[in-house]
């Protein structure tokens, strides 16, 4: 069965990769590159875990992107099941036919309506089937539960779905699959297993400076150092909820928008909010910014 499946080398190696998504606008490190790398090589799923707003999810566009594939992705929620990950039936399209047949035997008529033109494909069964590579993204998948998870690690593990009215459908090329957590709950140990795991965490403050540099066009890079080093700081604090990355660029641009070029303690109270969004965050951190308060 694994014969169809093509190796992979879509990347040339660790570089190669950190180079490519660079190109894209997403900025990389060793260790992210590395296990791109070899779920390249390997032609394993990639489980990206870690806080919200770090990357995960622009990590399979950016791969998606610089390989020129199409991203086909299933965004999970509570109440995410077969119908919504794999596949479902037209049942108005097949009832509309069975009222318009005439005289068809029921052997005629279901072959006929469960076949191709009364099939809709949910994205795992458009990335199974589809003739060219693509990068499927099953985005948080920690919002599914227990079932649904099982079944995708069923066509993660085989490459193929099984419609019992068609038989089974085998990946002709296996998609390059990229599976995002923010770890709201424990994924089951036979996931894990299939996978190649990344935690993807916040970033170094150099990184998230190239970052800023690269997504805000226009500021300053005194005014990116700065950014970052605040975040970071406030980031070590105990906060409901860290600034990530997506706040750090939210900020970065507030900035430009109000033409400040300085962070002093008058600017960094005025477009705190930005960065926070929980009012006991903001008072700790303008308490560990020595801030007062407006
Ligand atoms: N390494 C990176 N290089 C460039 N931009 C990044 C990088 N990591 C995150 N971002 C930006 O940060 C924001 C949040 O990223 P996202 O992938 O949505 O986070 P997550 O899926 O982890 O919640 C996006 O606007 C994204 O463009
Ligand atoms: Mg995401």
């Amino acid at each position: 069965m694994t014969s169809t499946h093509r190796a992979g080398a879509r990347f040339s190696g660790i570089d190669d990769v950190q180079k490519r998504l660079a190109t894209t606008g997403y900025l990389s490190d060793e260790a992210i590159a590395t296990v791109v790398h070899l779920a390249d090589r390997l032609n394993k799923p990639l489980l990206v875990e870690g806080p919200a707003g770090v990357g995960k999810t622009e990590l399979a566009k950016a791969i998606s992107r610089t390989l020129d594939y199409e991203l086909i992705r299933l965004q999970c929620y509570e109440g995410v099941d077969e119908t919504k990950a794999l596949y479902e039936w037209n049942y108005k399209k097949q009832l509309l036919r069975i009222q318009a047949d005439q005289g068809s035997s029921w052997d005629v008529l279901s072959e006929d309506i469960f076949s191709e033109p009364f099939l809709l494909e949910r994205p795992v069964l458009k990335a199974i089937r589809s003739k060219q590579p693509c990068v499927l993204l099953i985005d948080e998948i920690d919002k599914l539960d227990f079932e649904a998870e099982a079944l995708l690690l069923e066509v993660l593990s085989d490459w193929q779905v099984t419609i019992p009215e068609m038989g089974t459908l085998v990946a002709q090329e296996l998609p390059f699959v990229v599976l995002t957590s923010n770890n709201e709950r424990e994924l089951s140990e036979a996931l894990k297993r299939r996978c190649l795991y990344l935690y993807l965490d916040y970033p170094s403050t150099e990184r998230e400076k190239q970052i800023v540099l690269q997504r805000v066009p226009g500021i300053t890079e005194t005014l990116a150092e700065q950014v970052v080093r605040v975040v970071k700081s406030i980031r070590d604090l105990e906060l409901k909820k860290a600034p990530s990355i997506a706040e750090t660029l939210d900020w970065a641009s507030t900035l430009l928008h109000l033409s400040i070029t300085t962070l002093d303690e008058e600017a960094i109270r005025r477009t705190m909010p930005v960065l926070l969004k929980f009012q006991t965050d903001l008072e700790k951190a303008r308490e560990h910014l020595k801030i007062k308060g407006s």
